[in-house]
């Protein structure tokens, strides 16, 4: 798509809701993070070599091809990044050009054609300003959450690409990610299953990770625990991170330390937490996490975008359970870096990293 063809595809909106429609009556600050049905999404199609102008659509489904790669390889990653009423009225993202970089990442691993970041932007720029009406309001605490997709799309029956790729963009209001919001969770480390192998897929954000996650998440909720806590899949020493969410640890001597790994999503918040951290004084580090060390932190968190900052109360490992909140509240490090973030992301602190795009109407 060329840049005169994406600024005609804006003009082409008159199809859907005014951006200055009233707000939908949600109870916006008693949002979950759940699927609430928006006005529209939008989907491109790659064929033939190239990809369309896409478009907004009310439908919330899609034609498929029953032989799809997508349905029988897995041939599908997909972002999630949130769109913020500030309180001057503005709606704007946080990061994400990232957000469209990793996406390029996910496609290339798995061999799908890539959506071109400026593309990534501008089909998420009009699919926000299609659904104005579900950012839920400044203050509320709640943020519409989008969720850019590709999948393989053309039939095959012998493993390989599919050769033709559908990316579609669809939004939803949500809360929290986990239902306490900012209180403690409570995780257990699982050894028996893995997420991701060291030289896999681990680090693009692609369905099947998910797919892999569901039987130790639903095990560990089963046994009264919130998430789980992977460790790398070669040797079980070392800290991964958690079903939805990267991991982070406050230690002592006030570091925040975070796992390297080839075999974990780069999460934009934990990027983001790390020069916030820098920012406070604090030395921030990215290094194996040997799983004992959890027995020495001060604080403890999972991050990511839906997850934002959730504080650890407790990681249970095998016949070990150590806690890090004992008054039920996070803390005092894992607070500040929670408000500092929220507040650069709703706008009510300055940008001073450049991390915030206001969505042009
Ligand atoms: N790890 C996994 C497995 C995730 O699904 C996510 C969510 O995107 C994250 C980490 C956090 O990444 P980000 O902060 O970019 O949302
Ligand atoms: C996100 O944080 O955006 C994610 O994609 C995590 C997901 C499992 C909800």
């Amino acid at each position: 798509m060329t840049t005169q063809e994406l600024a005609s595809s804006q003009e082409n909106m008159s199809d859907t809701t005014p951006t200055t429609a009233p707000k939908a009556d949600l109870d916006w600050p008693n949002l979950g993070f759940g699927l609430h049905k928006a006005d529209f999404s939008i989907r491109h199609t790659w064929k033939d070599g190239s990809w369309d102008l896409g478009v907004l659509s009310p439908d919330e489904n899609i034609p498929i091809n029953i032989a799809a790669t997508c349905l029988h390889y897995g041939q599908a990653c997909f972002e999630g990044l949130k769109a913020f009423e500030t309180k001057s009225g503005d709606v704007v993202v946080f990061r994400i050009e990232q957000n469209a970089k990793r996406m390029i990442n996910s496609c290339e691993k798995i061999l799908m054609e890539p959506v071109p970041e400026e593309m990534f932007i501008d089909s998420v720029f009009r699919v926000i300003n299609a659904n104005r009406r579900f950012v839920p309001p400044y203050g509320t605490g709640a943020c519409l959450y989008i969720r850019p997709l590709v999948i393989g799309s053309a039939p095959q029956v012998g493993v390989k690409p599919a050769g033709e790729y559908v990316f579609l963009v669809l939004v939803t209001p949500v809360g929290p990610y986990f239902k306490t919001g900012f209180k403690p969770v409570d995780l257990i480390v699982v050894e028996d299953i893995d997420r991701a192998a060291p030289l896999g897929v681990g680090d693009a954000k692609v369905g099947g990770n998910y797919a892999a996650g569901m039987r130790a998440t639903l095990r560990a909720k089963e046994q009264g625990f919130t998430e789980v806590l992977y460790l790398d899949a070669r040797e079980k020493k070392f800290i991964d991170e958690s079903g939805p969410a990267n991991f982070f640890a406050i230690t002592k001597d006030n570091q925040y330390i975070t796992p390297a790994s080839s075999s974990i999503l780069a999460s934009i918040t934990n990027k983001s937490l790390m020069i916030l951290a820098r920012d406070m004084g604090l030395e921030a580090k990215r290094r194996p996490i040997g799983v004992d060390e959890i027995f020495d932190f001060a604080e403890a968190g999972c991050c990511g975008t839906a997850a934002v900052i959730t504080p650890i109360g407790s990681i249970t490992y095998r016949d070990r359970k150590v806690t890090y909140c004992p008054d039920g509240k996070s803390g005092p490090i894992s607070a500040k870096l929670y408000d500092r973030l929220r507040a650069i992301q709703v706008g009510d602190e300055p940008d001073v990293h450049d991390w915030v795009r206001v969505v042009p109407e």
